[in-house]
């Protein structure tokens, strides 16, 4: 046999790296772990330890400490009682800190990657090569970050104290995700590691310690949901952030609303893999093996939908099906294996109801001729295709080293089957045509795109989810905005609570003479403002509005679920709104606000009733302004392109969200209803609008003013009524996308427990009261962040 011969046909042999050290290492722990808490390792309160073993042989690799309330109660004082002084350190030593965990990283990165691998199953070709790396990378970014933080965000602090909750499948690189911007940003932490593979985390326990990290900074307990229950419920935390199953998520959205825990989840997704005509189809293939069976698909930004143009298909499942054959599959300290073991065999069984599923909604199932190992839990690639979109496998995130393909014909219908899943997390575009594949990109509802390239991460680039897939970005300047708080809000009083109306029968328009009012005093009566059109309630009913004397001066309609409906199709229909240039809408903002200096007077005449004359003069002069601030933001709150250590760019856009329901504070009817509506609006958004209860006639005035200005009809929709009432409908509408809700307390905690159905994103005052009349507080891009989410698109450059 030629050289040449054996090149083709020779075998591999076994290359297995060395687990040595990692048993020594498990041996010093005689196999045991306690929890990490206050610099030490303390045991669990229950004396309660539970197996974790290594998926590769489902043998027992350690023992490990069951958390129950007690352990996180201890581990969150620990956090606590570190918090002061952590913060209290100069920039330069807390940068100290995280770069010397960077170097220690890189100092046992041989020990991480085996113990990665051996906990959780992965290949250690990719432990070795990814998952280590990154988590160094991240350090060392983060390391940066501090130094620079006081210059970047003077007027931010850090949250407090942090609740962290990983999931399995990157467990130390999800453990660097959360931990290096929490401690960059002044934070203390305490994590809860996934129950299949809490070992690398145990080992990070030490680096702290051999980092000198002050004692209490970050606390490791271990266990299971209830553990992670516990820490989320845990009333002296500060934020909770979580990465895992959208279920969990949305469990936990529910749990933390009525406190003021700050919240980001990045949850589940199903990403498309989209492929065009014109792709280079080798490459793409290489790139749907990283897509796909990286880390044996448990990768939530797994290109699990392969979307084919049509007139390609066949030829690349082809390509697909003849480069699965060649993929091996066995134990993953194995230095020559693709893939290795699914983490755990609840996971392997999900995985085979779920292509089970898939088969039975009609998909046909191809899987290569492989030999699994006869221990441990392993799957073999698979690809499903003639999935139909609604099928299970289309829908659901399997989480598992399965391929669904689906075929489209032109690039808009790509992007609709691209868009049609609840999840927005990540998406890849493969076209040599640099023009598609950046149409396509700005078009799909995802955090992060991916053209030519697949599953590429950087500390210096956000990660993180549209709609279900979550929100909250990790990485990235928008990464260290999740840790920190502008300190004036972390401090502002709480506003006096409102009380709900009583559930009396409001009373008809044509019967709103109550006995002993004064009933000519009615001056005006105003109507909803729908899709560019005044429209008349759905209800029929009004409500009466009264000056600070208690002079009726007027009625507003009562909005109700069927008004709140018009308003959100109006939303939706207002794609011009949407689609207009960043100079268009500037120009519509500037345009509102030279009409309301012209109407200057009667407006603030009448707010006068309600708010007082001084109030009501500032009220107005201040609204001509920030009008004119967001005019001058609509085109500069651009992005970013990060370089990240690869031939690539990525291109960070800040994106509208989408339809933004927004509730007025009160106190402010005018200035607080511009406050909150010209962000949201200049960024691209549409909303619907609640004004201030207490004075909802404005509605009248800003009609007129939004009329005059050529708005685009639906751009922007108010309805009026009682707040707690269209809260409700606003929250649980699955069409609306981001509410903002800025009241009382009540109304805040109302607005997060209600919208956990969509996972919608909510952001509220916490019931506190902000100074809109102050443009430091006020305006700015602290709004504009809130009204926009990052979405990366990388894009390589180079042959
Ligand atoms: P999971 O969401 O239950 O677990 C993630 C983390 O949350 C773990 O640390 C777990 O202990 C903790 N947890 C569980 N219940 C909790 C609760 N009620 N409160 C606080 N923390 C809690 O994910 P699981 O069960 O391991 O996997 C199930 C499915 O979730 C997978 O098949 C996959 O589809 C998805 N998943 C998605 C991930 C992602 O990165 N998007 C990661 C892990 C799982």
């Amino acid at each position: 046999m030629s050289i040449a011969e054996k090149f083709v046909n020779m075998e591999y042999g076994p290359a297995p790296e060395d687990s040595k050290e990692v048993a020594a290492w498990l041996g010093r722990h005689g196999h045991r772990f306690q929890h990490f808490i206050g610099g030490g390792w303390q045991a669990p309160a229950a004396g309660e330890y539970f197996d974790t073993l290594d998926p590769s042989n489902a043998e027992k690799l350690a023992s490990v400490a069951q958390g129950a309330a007690a352990d996180i109660d201890a581990a969150v004082k620990a956090a606590r009682a570190a918090s002061s002084g952590w913060r209290a350190l100069t920039p330069h030593a807390r940068a100290l800190y995280l770069y010397t965990i960077a170097r220690l990283v890189q100092k046992h990165s041989r020990l991480l990657a085996v113990l990665e691998t051996m906990d959780n199953g992965k290949p250690i070709r990719e432990s070795r090569d990814i998952d280590i790396p990154l988590v160094a990378r991240h350090f060392y970014h983060h390391a940066g970050w501090v130094q620079l933080l006081e210059q970047e965000f003077p007027e931010y602090v850090a949250c407090g104290v942090v609740g962290q909750i990983i999931p399995w499948n990157f467990p130390l690189l999800m453990l660097a995700w959360k931990i290096a911007p929490a401690l960059a940003t002044g934070n203390t932490v305490v994590l809860k590691p996934a129950e299949f593979t809490p070992l690398t985390a145990l080992a990070f326990a030490e680096i702290c310690q051999e980092a000198g990290l002050p004692a209490g900074v970050v606390n490791i307990v271990t266990g299971d949901g209830s553990t992670g229950e516990a820490l989320v419920k845990h009333p002296d935390v500060d934020k909770i952030a979580f990465t895992g199953s959208t279920e969990v998520g949305r469990a936990i959205r529910a749990a933390t609303a009525t406190s003021h825990k700050r919240l980001s989840l990045e949850l589940g997704g199903k990403s498309p893999f989209i492929v065009f005509e014109d792709a280079d189809l080798d490459s793409t293939v290489e790139g749907l093996v990283d897509g796909i069976w990286f880390n044996q698909g448990q990768v939530c930004c797994a290109g699990s939908r392969l979307l084919m143009q049509e007139s390609i298909a066949e030829a690349l499942l082809a390509k697909i099906q003849d480069r699965m054959s060649t993929l091996r599959i066995g134990a993953p300290l194995d230095k020559a294996i693709d893939i290795g073991a699914i983490v755990a065999r609840v996971q392997l069984d999900r995985i085979r109801k779920l292509v089970d599923q898939g088969v039975a909604d009609g998909a046909t199932c191809w899987q290569p001729q492989v030999t699994l190992p006869a221990r441990g839990f392993y799957y073999p690639p698979t690809l499903l295709s003639n999935v139909h979109p609604t099928s299970i496998v289309a829908q659901q995130e399997i989480f598992g080293p399965v391929l669904a393909a689906m075929t489209f014909r032109t690039p808009a219908e790509a992007v609709e089957l691209a868009n049609n899943t609840v999840y927005g997390l990540a998406a890849c575009v493969w076209s040599e045509s640099v023009n598609v594949a950046l149409h396509v990109a700005a078009q799909l509802k995802a955090g992060v795109v991916w053209v030519n390239c697949t599953n590429l991460f950087d500390a210096s680039c956000g990660f993180g989810g549209y709609r279900e897939s979550g929100y909250g970005r990790e990485g990235g300047r928008e990464g260290l905005l999740e840790y920190m708080e502008p300190a004036w809000f972390k401090n502002a009083p709480l506003l006096p609570a409102v009380k709900t109306p009583a559930p009396l029968e409001p009373e008809s328009e044509e019967d709103s003479s109550t006995p002993g009012i004064d009933t000519p005093a009615i001056d005006r009566t105003v109507k909803l403002y729908i899709g560019g059109k005044q429209a008349r309630p759905d209800s029929g009913y009004s409500m009466e509005v009264r000056a600070a004397d208690g002079r009726l001066l007027g009625e507003a309609p009562l909005g109700n679920r069927k008004d709140i409906r018009n308003a959100v199709e109006a939303a939706r229909k207002a794609v011009a709104w949407a689609k207009a240039t960043a100079h268009n809408r500037a120009q519509v903002l500037y345009y509102s606000a030279e009409n309301l200096s012209q109407r200057r007077d009667e407006i603030a005449h009448r707010l006068a009733a309600v708010v007082g004359e001084k109030q009501a003069a500032a009220e107005v002069d201040l609204s001509i302004e920030r009008i004119f601030s967001y005019a001058a933001w609509a085109d500069k709150f651009d992005g970013a392109v990060h370089n990240p250590p690869f031939r690539n760019v990525a291109i960070a856009m800040n994106e509208a969200i989408g339809t933004v329901g927004v509730i007025c504070p009160r106190e402010a009817p005018l200035l607080g209803f511009l406050s909150l509506v010209m962000p949201v609006l200049a960024v691209g958004n549409t909303v619907i609008a609640v004004p201030s209860e207490a004075y909802p006639l404005i509605t009248g005035d800003l009609y007129q003013l939004f009329d005059t200005s050529d708005l685009p009809g639906g751009a922007l929709n108010i309805v009026t009524g009682y707040t707690s009432q269209l809260l409700k409908t606003l929250a649980e509408h699955d069409d609306i996308d981001a509410l903002w809700c800025f009241g009382d307390e009540a109304s805040a905690a109302a607005a997060k427990a209600m919208s956990v159905g969509n996972l919608k994103q909510v952001w509220t005052n916490e019931g506190r009261a902000i100074d809109w009349f102050n443009p430091r507080l006020a305006e700015g891009r602290w709004f504009l962040e809130h009204a926009t989410q990052v979405k990366n698109i990388w894009v390589p450059y180079g042959e």
